[in-house]
Order: C-alpha cells, then sequence, then structure tokens
C-alpha cells in the first residue's frame, strides 16, 4: 500500500501527517492499488506493443531537420515567426514578439495587472489571428464586464472565450481548433483529472503545465500561461513550471504606483533582463516608452537625492535614489537600514564602507534608502549614487540633479566600472547629464 501527498506528489509507504518533502499537514492520501497497477500495466503493454509493431523514429539529423521543416515546423526562429503583441514594450521583453509555439509564463502577485494586460493583448491580437482566453478565475460575467471596460464589446470582437477548467478539454480545444495564441488565466484555477491534488497544487500545476506544454508544440499555438504568486514568495506552483516553459516573465511594482515592470528571468528566443514599463491607468494598461521619465521626478533641490543609471537588457534607464539619515534618539532599539528598490543586505555594505573608508560614520543613524518609482535593481551600479545620497543627506547638502553617479563600490573603498558603463555615458551625454568620472575611493565622493 502506497500513500501519496496531494500538494506536491510525493509518494511514501507510510501514512504521514505532515509530508517531508512540502511541509503540508493532512495532505497525504492513500493511493489506489488500482490506480497504480492499471497505470504500470498498461505502460508496460503499450511498451510491449510498440516494441512488437515499430521501434521508435530515429533520423540522421539532415534528414531530422528536413522532415521538421516539412512538416512547418521552425527549426530556427526568424523575425517572420515572431507574432507582435501590439505593445512595443511587451514585444521588447519578449526580444521582438511572441513566437509561435512558444510557451510563456507570467508571473506576478495577485492584482498586479496580469489578468488586465494579457486582456488588452488578446484583443488586439484576435484582430488577425485566432486567439482563445481562458477565464479560470472570473466567470464569464465578470470577465464580460472586465472586456466591457477597457475595449468595449463590440459585434466585431472576434476574441474567444471559455471558463473550462479541465486541462485535458483545453489541451483538446488548441488540438481541434488551430488557435496562434492561447491565453491561460491562470494555471492554479486549471484542474487535471490525472492528478488527485486540488486544483493550484504543485501536482496539478506540473501536470497541467506538460499538458499544455505539448499542446502548444504539437500544434504550433503560442500559450501565455499566469501563474500567481505572492509576497511571501511562496512561486511553488509557478515555479515549478520555470524549467518547463520557453520564456519567463515577472510583472512588479507597488500596489499603490501606477507603474508595473515587465521583466523577463529566461528566454529561449530573446534576451533577458530585459524590461518593459506600463503604467496601470483607469483603461488598463498604458506603455510608458521612455522610462526615464518615470523614474526621475527631482528637482534637485532637496538634500539626498542623486541621479543614477542602470543598464536593464538593452536599454539604460535613469533613476532618482533617495537617501534620508536619521540621528537615532540615544541609540534604543535596533539599528535601522531600510531599503526599497535595492538589496537591504547592499545596503548594510555601502553603510559599513562609508562608514569605515567614506568618512562618513553612520553607526548613530538610521539610513532609509529609496529608489523613485518601484524599480527593483540589482546592478550594483547604482551603489555610487546611494553613497552619495547618503552623504548628501547627512551634511544636508544638495547634489545637482545634472549629475549622473554610476559605479559598484567594493570593500576597500574602490569604485569600479560596471557593465554598461560606455553605454550609460552616451546615454547621459545625449541627454545632457555630466556622467561623474575620475572618482576611484568613496572618501572622494
Ligand atoms: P488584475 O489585472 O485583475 O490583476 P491580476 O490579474 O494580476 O490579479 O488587476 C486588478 C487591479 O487593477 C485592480 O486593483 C483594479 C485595477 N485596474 C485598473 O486600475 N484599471 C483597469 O483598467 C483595470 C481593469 C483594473
Ligand atoms: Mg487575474
Amino acid at each position: 500500500m502506497k500513500y501519496q501527498c496531494n500538494n506536491c506528489g510525493a509518494q511514501s509507504l507510510m501514512w504521514e501527517g505532515k509530508c517531508s518533502s512540502c511541509n503540508e499537514w493532512g495532505t497525504y492520501e492513500e493511493l489506489a492499488e488500482t490506480e497504480s497497477s492499471t497505470k504500470s500495466s498498461k505502460s508496460s503493454a503499450s511498451h510491449n506493443n510498440s516494441l512488437q509493431t515499430k521501434p521508435a523514429e530515429k533520423l540522421v539529423i539532415s534528414e531530422f531537420y528536413n522532415s521538421k521543416k516539412k512538416k512547418g515546423a521552425k527549426a530556427k526562429v526568424d523575425s517572420h515567426s515572431r507574432i507582435s503583441t501590439g505593445f512595443s514594450e511587451f514585444d521588447r521583453v519578449l526580444g521582438g514578439g511572441i513566437v509561435e509555439g512558444e510557451v510563456i509564463l507570467l508571473s506576478g502577485e495577485p492584482g498586479i495587472g496580469k489578468s488586465t494586460i494579457l486582456l488588452q493583448l488578446s484583443d488586439l491580437l484576435s484582430k488577425g489571428k485566432k486567439v482563445l482566453y481562458v477565464s479560470g478565475e472570473e466567470s464569464s460575467a465578470q470577465f464580460a464586464n472586465r472586456y466591457d471596460r477597457l475595449v468595449g464589446i463590440t459585434e466585431s470582437s472576434k476574441l474567444e472565450v471559455t471558463t473550462e477548467i479541465d486541462t485535458d478539454a483545453i489541451a483538446s480545444m488548441i488540438e481541434n481548433e488551430g488557435y496562434d495564441m492561447v491565453v491561460i488565466d491562470s494555471i492554479q484555477s486549471l484542474q487535471s483529472p490525472r492528478s488527485r491534488g486540488y486544483p493550484g497544487s504543485i501536482s496539478q500545476v506540473r501536470i497541467s503545465g506538460q499538458t499544455l506544454m505539448r499542446a502548444a508544440k504539437d500544434n504550433n499555438t503560442a500559450i501565455l500561461i499566469v501563474g500567481q504568486i505572492n509576497k511571501e514568495g511562496s512561486i511553488a506552483g509557478p515555479k515549478v513550471l520555470e524549467h518547463l516553459v520557453d520564456c519567463v516573465l515577472y510583472m512588479e511594482g507597488e500596489k499603490f504606483n501606477a507603474f508595473r515592470i515587465l521583466r523577463s528571468m529566461k528566454n529561449r528566443f530573446g534576451p533577458t533582463n530585459e524590461i518593459g514599463v506600463f503604467e496601470m491607468t483607469g483603461g488598463g494598461m498604458v506603455e510608458v516608452t521612455n522610462p526615464s521619465e518615470v523614474f526621475l521626478q527631482s528637482d534637485g533641490n532637496a538634500s539626498g537625492s542623486v541621479v543614477s543609471a542602470t543598464l536593464q537588457g538593452s536599454r539604460v534607464v535613469f533613476i532618482e535614489v533617495q537617501a534620508l539619515c536619521v540621528e537615532r534618539d540615544g541609540g534604543a532599539g535596533p539599528m535601522r537600514r531600510v531599503a526599497n528598490g535595492i538589496k537591504k543586505s547592499r545596503l548594510e555594505m555601502l553603510c559599513a564602507v562609508l562608514s569605515k573608508r567614506g568618512g562618513v560614520f553612520l553607526g548613530d543613524k538610521d539610513v532609509f534608502v529609496n529608489v523613485v518609482g518601484g524599480l527593483n535593481i540589482a546592478d550594483p551600479a547604482v551603489d555610487l549614487a546611494v553613497v552619495a545620497a547618503i552623504k548628501s543627506s547627512v551634511k544636508d547638502n544638495p547634489v545637482s540633479n545634472k549629475k549622473v553617479f554610476v559605479g559598484e563600490i567594493g570593500l576597500t573603498g574602490e569604485i569600479r566600472k560596471t557593465v554598461g558603463r560606455d553605454l550609460v555615458e552616451k546615454e547621459g551625454k545625449r541627454l545632457g547629464y555630466e556622467v561623474v568620472t575620475g572618482v576611484r575611493y568613496v572618501g572622494k565622493v
């Protein structure tokens, strides 16, 4: 007798109250004897059959290539096989549009705007292509309301919609109807009869993902899958899909800020770390083609505000880094280092370097740093700007907003050239900035 966790699919010979693999409680169920035995006998039967009838096909590489070409599958991705989404920012992140048969995972926190942008995109695409929107999270009425609000339902709207949540039924629709693109909103709402888990569990997500992947590749249908994640980083569901799909996109931003950043984390057919910027408005998502306008809002008069630049994919984005340093009340309570937009550990390191090597002691101060506009930056090129902003705040000495600070800071206080520095200088010059050069040591900032 065997038991299986209906959350992650782990199996055990003993019943467990708490699954030792995913730590969920009360998820173990007895695995029906018949199910496992019929499954194995079936698979061995088909295995035997195939042995007797026809061996698996194998071809020399040149024949393989030609046969694929004849069948119409793309052996090579060229610009012609891409479908433009109608949003140039979305296309940029994908590397020029959606590739036929590509499977894309779009993850993000609930409420960030995934359904909104995908609905706008499907509507644009449905004008020339056959598109299906699987709305598993919203009822037909909710969907129709949203559609009407965003684009307006007209006689000429050709977008097809279903609230079907059975993965196999959706796969057979893909097979029979010849869609160019299908949107699955969301993978957590789908249910495959071949998994015993509840919708959204790891085993369900995995099986549904595999089924959709196969359907996409067999029918040359592009599939955009929505994966919900939450703030605690419980991305276990969509995470299991990441290695499976061709492209992983994240939509991020602050709930109370209208800007949304679309980022590619994995891309088989294009660049990674490219970003697209959107603004959430009352009428849906609007693209922001010059993101520097959004992230640079400084008027240059306040201390603690410094301009920096970061290379995001192929584009230089200018940003404003703000810092506020305040004396701690008699040293009570833990020292605070609050970072918004950069990693807290990076801020702690920069504070330590500044204290020890930069002549600005921060041990008696709380430090708050914020990157304006809600952009999260992993690029160490902003180190110099963070340090300059902290120093400016401590000395209450404003820095000109025509100066751009870029450079990575090491533990000995040295300032290093970063990737894309030349591009930043070129772009800075073009826009009338002075890129701060010649500073080699943190004490000289
Ligand atoms: P939604 O696309 O449903 O998010 P997700 O699919 O990622 O969960 O977005 C929901 C939020 O967006 C909700 O707070 C309302 C807001 N919104 C707008 O601001 N403008 C709009 O045109 C729409 C449709 C939603
Ligand atoms: Mg949604």
